[in-house]
């Protein structure tokens, strides 16, 4: 198929990069100069898990274009991919895709065969019937579902494992204007992905319901699972993790996302719950879990300072490892990790990070609040205590006996995820989240009467 992709940042790129990787014929265009000059050199912009990889594959059918008008005229469907940010009401600004729409919609007005124009981004429901498809009617002077189709097509992945994601859906969700515009997507999803992958399609309306509730309904599991990790820790041998794998064994409730710990973060999960609750207000109805869920994910890094606080006074040094909402990425948008080394730091706490990709966009948030330290060793070096924050598996595998040297004497491991459980750590103090007091025989390691 020919395609045309615009907007190549993290998802964009990726995205056009699978299809042509797969054999589609993709052309990118992207409002960025810098962008466009890159990839042209075949230099990645994107820092994303084998994404380097895949465009070697992918170059000989992907091609950069300075051109977005051409781009669209010689392809059937165009793909739009550019940012939606999220609005103090909590709606999502439509402005990029309208933009994008004002070069697409013109071009149409001359198209001979049927075109698809697939929004990609995150909108807020209503956008597609109420501004999409009459801002390409307009510009087009042509009927949306006979003479070209809008389809809203949202993907489900992760940065730093959104290839992987992408050609391995759980589900595809098509919201299509028309069902040729439907079949269209459905083949060419068929096409990319490895799987015999759940390929819904639906109306649009839905379509744009189904990828905030989803995300929204992902982060209620998140707040239970760390809810009821809260409890643990006030009960006296229970252990969170043990039965939340209990609970994650039952087909109605699942493992995945069901892990106490830090809580969620990033670009998407945060936001989509806010626009769900917008969506809500919109539609002059009260939802009652959706706020909930963000009140508990708010209450962790809280939770966190005041569990450490028990054991240390400020000014104690604290090591912070980790400051990226989550492994095998760079971001901090939203990030936990962030809110905790923020809280620790106006504690009066002496705070030293460290984290393998995401120092430099921590410095843009945290600026002087903390200390930057370019490998775990400086980080943990004197700290009175070290908080494992985001579970990079770099951190598992450190020696951990050797830190405990280069730490203060005494020195207390708060871990977020249980990650070091069972581990040799030396003379470390271990406190993990989510875990009661009397449970802590196995998990806590000399000097354990202080506790
Ligand atoms: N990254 C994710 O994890 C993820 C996951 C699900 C959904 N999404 C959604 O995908 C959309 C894009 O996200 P992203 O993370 O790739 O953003 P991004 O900021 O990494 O990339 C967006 C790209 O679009 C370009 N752009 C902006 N305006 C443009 C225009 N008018 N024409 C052409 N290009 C333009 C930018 O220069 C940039 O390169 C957002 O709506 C986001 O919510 C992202």
């Amino acid at each position: 198929m020919n395609i045309s992709v615009f907007g190549l940042g993290k998802l964009g790129l990726c995205t056009a990069a699978c299809f042509a990787a797969r054999g589609h014929q993709v052309v990118g265009y992207d409002a960025n100069p810098e962008v466009i000059r890159a990839l042209l050199a075949h230099q990645n912009p994107v820092q994303e898990t084998g994404l380097d990889d895949l465009l070697a594959q992918a170059w000989p059918n992907l091609t950069i274009s300075d051109n977005p008008a051409a781009a669209v005229r010689d392809t059937e469907v165009s793909l739009i991919i550019v940012p939606t940010p999220s609005q103090p009401d909590g709606r999502f600004s439509n402005h990029a895709v309208a933009a994008v729409l004002g070069i697409i919609g013109p071009v149409l007005r001359h198209q001979k065969t049927f075109h698809v124009v697939d929004v990609v981004s995150t909108v807020m429901p209503g956008s597609s019937d109420q501004v999409f498809r009459p801002l390409l009617e307009k510009l087009s002077g042509k009927t949306c579902g006979r003479d070209f189709g809008l389809v809203y097509n949202p993907e489900f992945i992760a940065l730093g494992s959104v290839i992987h994601n992408f050609l391995n859906p759980d589900l595809v969700l098509i919201g299509a204007s028309d069902p040729r515009s439907g079949d269209l997507m459905r083949r060419l999803y068929q096409s990319a992905c490895h799987d015999q992958a759940n390929i819904a399609v639906m109306s649009l309306i839905n379509a744009e319901i189904t990828k905030l509730s989803l995300n929204c309904f992902i982060t209620m599991k998140i707040s239970f699972a760390n809810e009821l990790a809260a409890l643990c820790e006030r009960i006296p041998g229970a252990e969170a993790d043990v039965i939340s794998q209990a609970l994650g064994a039952d087909s109605r409730i699942g493992a995945k996302c069901l892990k106490g710990g830090l809580g969620f973060g990033g670009p998407c999960f945060p936001r989509d719950n806010l626009a769900f609750q917008a969506l809500a207000r919109d539609a002059d109805w009260e939802v009652r879990l959706a706020p909930k869920v963000v009140r508990i994910n708010r209450s962790i890094p809280e939770r966190l300072v005041r569990l450490l606080r028990r054991h240390l006074s400020p000014p104690g040094r604290v090591a912070l490892l980790g400051l990226a909402y989550k492994p095998d990425t760079p971001i901090v948008e939203e990030s936990q990790s962030l809110m905790v080394a923020q809280q620790l730091a106006q504690s009066g706490f002496a705070i030293q990070v460290h984290d393998p990709q995401a120092l430099e966009q921590a410095r843009d948030v945290l600026g002087d609040l903390v200390t930057y330290c370019p490998d775990p060793q400086a980080c943990v070096k004197g700290a009175a205590a070290v908080v494992l924050l985001t579970n990079w598996p770099l951190y598992a595998r450190l020696d951990w006996p050797t830190l405990a040297e280069l730490a203060g004497p005494e020195p207390i491991l708060l871990d977020c995820w249980g990650t070091l459980r069972g581990k040799d750590l030396a003379t470390f103090r271990y406190l993990c989240l989510g875990v009661g007091t009397g449970a802590t025989e196995d998990l806590i390691y000399a000097p354990a009467a202080n506790l």
